[in-house]
């Protein structure tokens, strides 16, 4: 076997040989900065865990048409995480695209981080493809319920886009894992989700974060995609709370425009020093 048929391709030597009309796409979830930089989670510092992330990106998946940020977006909803966290993403040079998660305050979140590149809008359209970012938190509520409205605008904006391949987002995860801590502040209701996307055969894929893990799965033909946070990872398939020693991470996404989505994770490739395995909660 030789040495480069064993190297990984990176995501932006796949981009770069996508088809004409294709939509590169940079997924960040739980980011959990803080109003204080240096303030770690679980002993691992989350802004410089970002940071280094932001690196990797330039320097394997950049350019992108957009990012996605799936929730849990800063960890004590403070106006300066919110800024900070949008100074990081301009950096990214393209429209990006947020959600609240469990530790958002969506206003705070709104207030601070909106502008002509960051957007909370719920609905966006893109070459072939619709993208539909849903809001699944209960305010004061660490599990996750999609709202009548929220169901309203989803119905809406498949109804109103059926020529348009659709990816849906949301923060919380619609699917047990297998870990009994974190399916108890899963997404409550996820019958009146997938009743509605089973109505709608343009939908190609749903993609969450919440979970501190990876999934890769398929229902119904619609690609299921759980990612890693930017920060630390959760112990998969653990009925109590664990802390995995897995790095950093990050999504990326192709969408070809006839409806097919690749995608795979990067990561940073060591775990940073001062992660506390042994905590018990977060
Ligand atoms: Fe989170």
């Amino acid at each position: 076997m030789t040495a480069a048929r064993d190297r990984k391709v990176s995501p932006a030597d796949i981009f770069s040989e996508l088809p004409a009309g294709s939509l590169r796409v940079l997924q960040i979830t739980d980011t959990h900065l803080y109003a204080d930089a240096k303030k770690r989670l679980a002993g691992l510092a989350t802004d410089h865990s970002l940071c280094q992330l932001l690196q990797l990106a330039q320097t394997k998946i950049l350019p992108v048409d957009l990012a996605l940020v799936t929730g849990d977006l800063v960890h004590d909803a403070s106006a300066s995480g919110y800024q900070r966290l949008k100074q990081h993403l301009l950096t990214l040079n393209t429209q990006a695209y947020c959600i609240p998660g469990n530790h958002d305050l969506n206003p705070v979140m709104r207030n601070n981080i909106q502008c002509d590149s960051i957007s909370t809008d719920t609905v966006s359209r893109h070459g072939n493809w619709v993208l539909i970012m849903l809001d699944s938190t209960i305010p004061g509520k660490v599990e996750g319920q999609l709202s009548k409205e929220q169901l309203q605008l989803l119905s809406s904006g498949l109804e109103e886009h059926k020529d348009y391949h659709a990816l849906v987002s949301l923060h919380h995860h619609p699917i047990p894992l297998g870990s009994a801590w974190i399916d108890n502040v899963a997404l409550k209701n996820p019958d009146d989700l997938f009743s509605i996307l089973d109505q709608h055969k343009h939908v190609r894929g749903l993609l969450w974060g919440h979970a501190h893990q990876l999934y890769d799965g398929e229902r119904n033909g619609v690609k299921l995609m759980g990612s890693p946070s930017t920060c630390i990872q959760f112990k998969p398939h653990q009925d109590d709370f664990g802390i995995h020693q897995s790095p950093p991470g990050l999504r990326w996404l192709a969408l070809l425009p006839e409806g097919k989505i690749m995608s795979d994770v990067e990561y940073l490739k060591d775990t940073p020093s001062g992660l506390d395995l042994g905590s018990v909660g977060y």
